[in-house]
């Protein structure tokens, strides 16, 4: 995700050093293009790292204050021109952005017939013009800018800075965290305290709907209505690995904890709540051949199967159209019979999994359209499909996937509504899945309350060698997931299986020391579910079940039960993954395993 670092100081101090080896820290955060801004010495900025970007900066570059920023492409592609800093027209407000501005090309339209001219395809800069503009009127830079983001719909986090005032920084957050930082006779802006915390331990957290002034001796908060908010900074006892990870110990739970935001950002300005349908930009191009595909094959490896897993049970039920998941890893090595009334679906995080892509390129060569549903903008995955959705889940610096996971559902259940609404569903039940899908980040925070119920019962079943979860239809790729997370991160042998299947083979395994992770929400599949756990309480297996909220009769049963919020059908597998994360997570932590770095695996396989 983009990250974003500000200085203005008043000592002898180099602001330039100081904004590139900020930029430095953040680097972890994954980005594609870099760039710096100080008032006394201009622009640089570059594709690629803060290494070019250090080198592309001449000696002469000096500056006491200046913004700088990483940028990781969502609008436009990440070229010199599209890099932060973005300036207005006349080339005297400059500012770094994280986030989207969804109103932009309204904004864009309305700034251009009063004469602004734009220099990138960024949503980000008609922020400057926008600023601009209103210092005409206003002729102060703090007025201009409280009149600027009143207008603004989407997430920012922000730094700002005038250069005719060029000691003042502007800082302000909506949906996308900005902290400060207080230091003595300088102060920091920062997307995490990383960058700040070599400087000053004294921080304070930007809340939404907040902006702050600063100079190198003061800091003034205050809401977007110009009320004045008095907070006192507060003292950091991170190290700078810790505010990577957001405080938390690991980036696993760090991501496992970003679901709600996750689900947002996928979601944001894709679902049009009211008529039950889904604005898939990224599909626009090949609209014309989306309307004559008669099957989808969704590819993917690992957990990215899994969601194409799901997916297939979400878009053959409610956009009617045949569908089939393939690994892959296989799918490339069989002779699959595919035409131009095939879509296929690469789904990856990466965007650089050799499998998926080669199973992409067999898709391309029989004349399939091929669609990617890829986190990474840019990625090879990304640029070799016809078309596709990106998840906008930020990147996922932890090797097990976990808010990759959460992003691809829920932009599955897009693409079922876009596809959907085209074919057989509905407006009303359309309309109901909208809701439901604009009601998860909620139902997700209510889920990850159980952080400390999960931590628990890993630590009461962490000494077992062995698992199996169980699950059906919705849940049965659930249950494979909950098994994959389980070993690659805590080296317990854990099985997947469909409910059903039970009986036909992994039932024999079942004893007091073989635990299951029963998924039984109250679906359409409740009582069938019900049914094995019994027989598995039957051969004395301890079972774990994951049912809904209030159902009670199942606690008579199972030995432990968590218990999730209910939404419909097709998107609960969107909140029972989650204690399966936890769970794997805390069996790591239990025997003191690093769950962020599993041996023999890596983030990224792009070898075969
Ligand atoms: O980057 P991708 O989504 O293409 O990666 C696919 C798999 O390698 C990945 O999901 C892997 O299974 C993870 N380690 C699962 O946690």
């Amino acid at each position: 995700m983009c990250g974003i670092f500000a200085y203005t100081g008043s000592k002898n101090k180099d602001a330039v050093e100081v904004l590139l080896e900020g930029l430095s820290s953040l680097e972890y955060r994954g980005y594609d293009s870099a760039g710096i801004y100080t008032p006394e010495s201009g622009v640089v900025k570059t594709p690629g790292a803060v290494g070019a970007l250090r080198g592309k900066v001449p000696k002469s570059f000096t500056g006491k204050s200046g913004i700088s920023h990483l940028r990781w492409a969502t609008h436009g592609a990440p070229t010199e021109k599209n890099a932060h800093p973005h300036h207005g027209g006349k080339e005297d407000i400059w500012l770094v952005h994280n986030g989207i501005v969804e109103n932009f090309r309204e904004l864009k339209e309305r700034l251009t017939k009063k004469g602004h001219t734009f220099f990138s395809e960024s949503d980000t800069e008609v922020l400057a013009h926008l600023i601009e503009e209103y210092l005409r009127s206003e002729k102060n830079f703090e007025k201009a800018v409280f009149k600027a983001l009143g207008e603004v719909r989407g997430t920012y986090g922000l730094a700002i800075q005038y250069a005719k005032e060029p000691e003042k920084l502007i800082a302000a957050r909506m949906g996308s965290p900005i902290v400060l930082g207080v230091g003595n006779g300088e102060h920091f802006i920062a997307s995490d305290a990383s960058p700040i915390l070599k400087h000053t331990k004294k921080v304070l957290f930007l809340n939404d709907g907040e902006v702050a002034v600063l100079t190198p001796t003061s800091h003034a908060v205050y809401k977007l209505s110009q009320k004045r908010v008095r907070r006192n900074p507060e003292e950091l006892s991170w190290g700078a690995e810790e505010a990577q990870k957001g405080g938390y110990e690991h980036f696993m739970l760090k991501e496992i904890m970003e679901a709600p935001d996750v689900v947002s950002n996928t979601l944001r300005g894709r679902l049009i709540q009211k008529k039950g349908m889904a604005k898939l930009g990224g599909l626009e191009s090949v609209a014309k051949k989306l309307s004559h595909i008669e099957r989808i094959i969704i590819v993917g490896c690992g957990t990215a199967y899994y969601a194409g897993l799901i997916g297939e049970y979400m878009l053959e039920e409610f956009a009617g159209i045949p569908v089939e998941v393939e690994l892959a890893s296989e799918f490339r090595y069989r002779s699959p019979v595919l035409n131009q009334r095939t879509a296929l679906i690469a789904v990856s995080q990466s965007g650089e999994t050799i499998d998926t892509l080669e199973a992409v390129r067999e898709g391309k060569r029989k004349g399939a359209l091929t669609l990617g549903i890829v986190n990474t903008v840019g990625s090879t995955i990304a640029r070799e499909t016809d078309a596709g959705v990106y998840n906008h889940a930020g990147p996922e610096v932890g090797v097990a996937s976990t808010k990759a996971l959460v992003s691809q559902l829920t932009t599955l259940a897009l693409f079922t509504l876009f596809f959907g609404r085209a074919r057989k569903l509905s407006p009303k039940k359309g309309a109901e899945i909208a809701r439901e899908l604009a009601a998860l980040p909620k139902k997700l925070e209510t889920v990850l309350k159980k952080e400390k119920e999960m931590a628990k019962l890993a630590k009461k079943y962490a000494h077992m060698r062995d698992f199996l979860f169980i699950g059906r239809k919705y849940n049965y790729p659930v249950a494979l997931e909950g098994a994959l997370k389980l070993k690659e991160v805590s080296y317990v042998h854990a099985e997947g299986y469909g409910a059903g299947e039970m009986k036909h083979g992994p039932i024999a395994m079942i004893d007091q020391e073989f635990p299951t992770f029963a998924l039984t929400p109250r679906d359409s599949v409740y009582e069938k579910n019900v049914s094995n756990v019994h027989e598995l309480k039957a051969r004395k297996g301890l079972v774990i079940a994951l049912a809904t909220e209030g159902d009670k009769s199942i606690a008579k049963l199972a030995d432990d039960v968590v218990y999730v919020p209910k939404t419909l059908e097709m998107l609960q597998p969107i909140l029972n993954l989650i204690p399966l994360q936890l769970f794997a997570y805390y069996v790591a932590i239990q025997k003191g395993l690093n769950p962020d770095r599993p041996r023999n695996l890596a983030k990224s396989v792009t070898v075969e």
